[in-house]
């Protein structure tokens, strides 16, 4: 299948240095430690090199959900594991690879929520403009026209997760 690349690697790192820049200058002098959460497995590449952009103590938790199936959103979520520590009274950042309906997001937020965190933000690396999310997130990466895309975590029924830049489909 042929790839055509939407957003490059430089691109990705540029975008990805300046978000650890503003998660960073959101949290100071409000908290020295934040507990961030990183939504399996589209959002490992992502996760992985935001951290080490982030100039604060950051605790990692990782929660495995899947709501696709093949292209098509099913709205159906699964979890497959979940956070494995407390969060009550944290500050904690959910980081998610793309928002598209909201659904996946959502439903992680709502169950989160119900741990009283301090504060509860949301990063995510992509977001489709034309879509209206049922959720927002606090730190967009890129907003993306309405387009399947793969890559850089992101996959097509468990393929093309380890391609380093943003691609689609035609
Ligand atoms: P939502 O629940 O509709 O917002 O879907 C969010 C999840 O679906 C994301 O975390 C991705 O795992 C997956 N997803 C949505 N759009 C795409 C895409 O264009 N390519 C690959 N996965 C996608
Ligand atoms: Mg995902």
């Amino acid at each position: 299948m042929d790839l055509k690349v939407l957003i490059d690697k430089e691109k990705l790192a540029r975008r990805i240095k300046e978000m650890g820049r503003e998660i960073t200058e959101y949290y100071k002098g409000k908290t020295e430690t934040i507990h961030t959460v990183c939504v399996l497995k589209g959002a490992i590449h992502f996760f992985s090199d935001l951290v080490e952009n982030i100039d604060l103590n950051v605790e990692y938790s990782f929660i495995h959900v899947s709501s696709y199936s093949g292209m098509e959103s099913t709205g159906r979520i699964r979890v497959k594991s979940w956070i494995d520590e407390p969060i009550e009274g944290k500050h904690v950042l959910v980081v998610e690879d793309i928002l598209d309906t909201g659904q996946t997001l959502s439903y992680i937020l709502g169950y989160l929520k119900r741990y009283n965190p301090k504060d509860l933000k949301v990063a995510t690396l992509l977001k489709k403009s034309s879509k209206k999310p049922l959720v927002g997130a606090d730190f967009i990466g890129f907003d993306i026209e309405d387009k399947f895309v793969v890559g850089y975590g992101l996959d097509f029924d468990e393929k093309f997760r380890n391609i380093p830049y943003i691609g689609y489909m035609e």
